[in-house]
């Protein structure tokens, strides 16, 4: 019997602005998430928040892409909705961009994350939740943990991870993929995410002489972007990945790593800036300056039987503390920069959020020079 592990967000409403998540809307999120469970749709679940972002987790057999979980996941917004509407939160409903559930959440407006597998005989399992940014955040990070010996110890100790890992990149503009072997294919797959703007890692597999088998994904991204489905700036995507952990795959350690370095990323205030990603506990998910600065929580968790015993708060631990003084510094340095770029993003991005509202506004008044 394989296990599923599905973790789908939304924010459905900000508490103050777009800051934290009311504890009401987790409250109702459990008790959605409980009847589902007892109604034998999940095994078990646990609701996180990541910034205004509510996080659901659950495990359950029915693999990735279930109508049943998916709808569960919907049912669960729409009813927290219902309260952030009551207590007039910042942007109730903000990512339920459909009126009515369609089958699959893809395409909806929640981001969603999913690994089927069979379980191991031990399965650690870590989720990593961001607020104010998008999927290609991801990028670094998950390169590092999978493919770069200097972070990942065991690409040259461990005899079953010697082969290396298989990259799934997607093109979110032009809905194309590309699968990329590492180490052998490295640079061409370092060529397209470092324009973690297009190319985004969707999924990582591992390859021959793993433990794990080759078709099953080891890791998982939500790759949703927003703006592509509304049409119009309406929140970052702050998108969630789910890694698995040990025995020929990176260790809890190694894939935690990657996040001791606060690197830039796109999102921030208005979904406008460039600004470090800083690692968090989960009572320290709240953004304020700037509405942020971009924030990562990242949950461990033991599967045991489709049981989800956990969650272990990681990157709460002092051992990120210098990464975190390390972001704050600079989002000082960032934020002096004002309006400037590099701090905003590129002319090419900010079309993506609701700057071209203000160029319409002036464009008659451009003549020629
Ligand atoms: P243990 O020997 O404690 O299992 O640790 C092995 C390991 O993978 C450390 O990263
Ligand atoms: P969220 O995407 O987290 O709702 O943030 C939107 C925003 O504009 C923050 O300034
Ligand atoms: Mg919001
Ligand atoms: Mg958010």
């Amino acid at each position: 019997m394989k296990t599923t592990l599905t973790v789908i967000k939304a924010d459905v409403g900000g508490f103050t602005g777009h800051s934290d998540v009311h504890p009401k809307l987790i409250e109702s999120a459990q008790k959605s998430l409980e009847s589902g469970k007892k109604k034998g749709i999940i095994l078990d679940y646990h609701v996180a928040k990541s910034g205004d972002d509510l996080e659901l987790i659950m495990t359950h057999t029915r693999g990735t892409d279930s109508k049943e979980v998916h709808e569960l996941a919907w049912d669960t917004f729409v009813g927290a909705t219902a309260i952030a509407k009551d207590l007039k939160l910042y942007g109730a409903g903000q990512d339920l961009l459909a009126d009515a559930f369609s089958g699959n959440i893809k395409g909806m407006g929640p981001g969603c994350a999913e690994l089927e597998f069979e379980e191991r005989k031990s399965e650690p399992i870590l989720v990593f939740m961001m607020d104010k940014t998008d999927p290609g955040a991801f990028n670094l990070p998950v390169f590092k943990m999978f493919a770069d010996p200097f972070n990942t110890a065991g690409l040259t100790i461990d005899p079953t991870m010697i082969n290396g890992f298989r990259f799934e990149v997607w093109d979110v503009y032009e809905n194309k993929r590309i699968m990329l072997d590492t180490p052998e294919e490295l640079y061409t797959l370092l060529s397209l995410i470092g324009t973690k703007s297009k190319y985004v890692i969707k999924r990582v597999y591992p390859r021959a002489g793993n433990k794990v088998p080759e078709n099953e994904a080891v890791a998982a991204v939500s790759t949703d972007k927003l703006h592509l489905i509304a049409g119009e700036y309406v929140g970052k995507d702050d998108p969630v990945a789910i890694v698995r952990c040990q025995s020929g795959l990176p260790s809890q350690g190694e894939v935690l790593e990657p996040f001791a370095f606060p690197h830039l990323v796109a999102g921030w205030m208005r979904g406008s800036h460039n600004g470090p990603l800083m690692p968090v506990g989960q009572k320290n998910s709240m953004t304020t300056r700037f509405d942020g600065p971009t924030r990562v929580v990242g949950l461990g968790f033991q599967i045991a039987n489709g049981k989800l015993v956990g969650p272990a708060d990681l990157l709460g631990d002092i051992a990120f503390d210098n990464a975190r003084k390390k972001a704050l510094e600079i989002a000082d340095y960032m934020r002096r920069h004002g309006p400037f770029e590099p701090h905003r993003l590129s002319a090419e991005e900010m079309e993506y959020t609701s700057m071209p509202k203000v160029m319409e506004k002036i464009k008659e008044r451009f003549e020629k020079i």
